[in-house]
């Protein structure tokens, strides 16, 4: 949930820190801080004289760099922090980095300490004296404890100690020449380059100075010099690994002259999409060996079950309809949150699946975790290589959408969509259940969906406009049946993330049952009514909500003439086979959702009590 970097080398320290928080800033932005390791030149007995400065504030990075510009500091070891409260507001005393009684340490820290009352109450008895109502405000109180000359050995000592998860990364005025670290489920990467080593959450963060990156494991601790990353094993071990070199780049990680990082992101799925597809499936041949199944076992397929959260698991929704339909294997998909809770049966002959894009999702991984511990074999879709999950799992496919900054998912949505479109193809060519023309043109159609997103988006004004007419209303519905209802699901979802609106993505078919008593003067219906094996029915219910006198936006196929009769307003969709209007239909409504946020003057990448990868229940 927070964001974390940290720097040593020959250069100073300041910028880069602050670089690095403003691109984790979607980890977190309701404070910031850096601490810098100061140097005042020798002391008399020949060791260095230096002291670390803090400067933090509470709000978005931009309050905390004005004072940091003005701070005559500087250095060429530090750490920074962007914060996305847990335990205590979001003030300035609650801003990371925190420090010990002597102030000699200072700590940041993404995650939760689950004992941090009892050891509070401890270290307190002991004369340790607290000002924050953090949780992490107990590190560099462990650490003051338990250090004897060497910072590293008192984090692994620490580590025995707490409870919960974290990514902890902490320098002492007592070994300035020196960064420690520690992981404990959430994420933790070093960056190393020729000028100086980095500590970050994610790969955005530094991408600016180097593409070479060691990811620390769970339990391991890491020590970073100017020259050199060390890691330590759980039994304080050093073991070796190489980096390896990132295919990000820092252009993909910035704003490229967009607005938002939101808007880029929209606007590059046919891209994303494409290399989602690319060595998967080439002039008409589909490639999908790396699922790493034999024919036997995809035949002998019982089941598949998919986990996901928010966005991921409108993908799911997406491939269970799909993998259904075309490989004839019943697909159950359930919110990670729930699975792992609620004792789940697990086969050896069923598929289990994980959709995340970040690979961090707590959630996800606990789920991952209880489907491994009754004996699952997990497959991972992810867009982060390197990312937890796709550690953990047992085989990894991965999106080729990209950096994804904004907060709401867009790109990385798209990319899992083609996966669920692919993997329900290969299965279904193998077990049979699809014929050969049925396979062919779904392929046709698929190698022309980046043309026909990039369609929707050259149009992207139309929506402006749509959404210029209607973002005062307050109450937003968004209907549709089969394949248009996960982008019904997915639209609400987009809306209430960036512009606080309320709004309920809802099956067309079920607004007879309850819904349709909020329909009104005030309300918007946006009916995602493409002309598939559905399209009477969601047109009847559409004249429904119309008799109510909601205003309607629908989403129809180019050409359909019928339903403007039926509409305040309308996006015409390129016309494509039923399964895939899944993936174009939610193009139009994530830029929808885009305009109405703008119009409310709303931050669509960093909205309000969200964070880009939740690593905490
Ligand atoms: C999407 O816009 C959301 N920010 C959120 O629902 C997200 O999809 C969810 O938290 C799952 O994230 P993951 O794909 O990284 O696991």
């Amino acid at each position: 949930m927070c964001g974390i970097v940290a720097y040593i080398g020959n250069r100073n320290c300041k910028d880069i820190l602050i670089g690095g928080l403003k691109r984790l800033e979607y980890r977190g932005y309701d404070s910031a801080g850096i601490a810098i390791m100061v140097s005042k030149g020798p002391k008399k007995g020949g060791s260095a004289d230096v002291s670390i400065e803090v400067i933090k504030e509470a709000g978005k990075i931009k309050e905390m760099e004005g004072q940091a510009k003005e701070a005559r500091v500087d250095g060429k070891c530090g750490i920074g922090h962007t914060r996305w409260a847990t335990h205590g507001e979001p003030t300035k005393i609650n801003a990371h980095p925190h420090r010990d009684c002597s102030g000699k340490i200072a700590v940041i820290h993404n995650g939760i300490i689950e004992n941090f009352e009892e050891l509070k109450s401890e270290l307190k008895a002991s004369g340790h004296r607290f000002i924050s109502d953090t949780d992490t405000e107990v590190l560099p109180h462990l650490l003051e404890k338990y250090y004897d000359g060497d910072l590293l050995l008192a984090m692994q000592r620490l580590m025995g100690k707490i409870k919960g998860s974290g990514a902890i990364v902490a320098m002492s005025t007592d070994s300035p020449g020196e960064i420690v670290g520690a992981r404990i489920t959430s994420p933790l990467i070093a960056g190393v380059s020729r000028d100086g080593n980095f500590l970050a959450s994610d790969m955005p963060a530094v991408l600016e100075h180097t593409r070479n990156f060691i990811v620390i494991n769970d339990f391991e601790t890491v020590k970073l010099t100017a020259g050199k990353v060390e890691i330590f094993d759980k039994e304080g071990k050093l073991t070796s690994r190489k980096p390896f070199k990132a295919n990000w780049s820092i252009k993909n990680a910035e704003k490229s002259g967009y607005e938002d990082f939101m808007l880029k992101e929209i606007f590059e799925q046919p891209y994303g999409v494409k290399e989602s597809m690319r060595g998967r499936l080439t002039n008409g041949q589909l490639h999908f060996d790396e699922l790493g199944l034999t024919a036997e076992k995809i035949k002998d397929l019982k089941k598949v079950q998919i986990i996901a959260c928010g966005t991921s698991y409108h993908a799911a929704l997406i491939g269970k309809q799909v993998i259904e339909k075309w490989a004839k294997i019943p697909v159950e998909v359930d919110f990670s949150s729930e699975y792992r809770y609620r004792d789940p049966l697990v086969d050896e002959e069923y598929l289990f699946v994980a959709i995340t894009q970040s690979g961090e999702t707590i959630d996800t991984l606990a789920a991952i975790r209880e489907a491994r511990s009754k004996g699952a074999k997990v497959m991972a879709i992810t867009n982060v290589v390197g990312s937890t999950i796709a550690r953990e799992s047992d085989s990894v496919i991965y999106t080729h959408a990209g950096p994804e900054i904004g907060v709401c998912a867009t790109k990385t949505f798209t990319s899992q969509i083609i996966i669920m479109y692919l993997m329900g193809l290969y299965f279904g060519k193998i077990r049979g259940s699809l014929g050969i023309e049925d396979y062919g043109k779904i392929i046709d159609e698929l190698h022309m969906i980046p043309n026909k997103i990039q369609n929707i988006l050259n149009r992207a004004d139309e929506l402006k406009e749509i959404a210029r007419h209607t973002f005062k209303h307050k109450c937003f519905l968004f209907l549709g049946r089969i394949f248009g209802l996960p982008a019904a699901l997915e639209g609400a979802l987009k809306l209430k993330e960036i512009s606080y609106i309320h709004a309920e993505g809802y099956p067309a078919g079920e607004m007879k049952h309850g819904p349709i008593a909020l329909t009104d003067t005030r309300t918007v219906v946006v009916g995602i009514m493409p002309e598939d094996s559905v399209y009477d029915k969601i047109l009847s219910n559409i004249q429904e909500v119309r008799a109510r006198k909601a205003t309607i936006f629908s989403i129809i196929s180019e050409g359909d003439e019928n339903s403007k009769k039926y509409a305040d307003h309308l996006f015409e969709m390129p016309r494509t086979i039923e399964e895939l209007y899944g993936i174009l239909s939610i193009i139009p409504l994530q830029l929808y959702s885009y305009y109405i946020a703008k119009n409310l003057g709303k931050d669509v990448d960093q909205p309000r009590n969200l964070a880009k990868s939740v690593t905490v229940e």
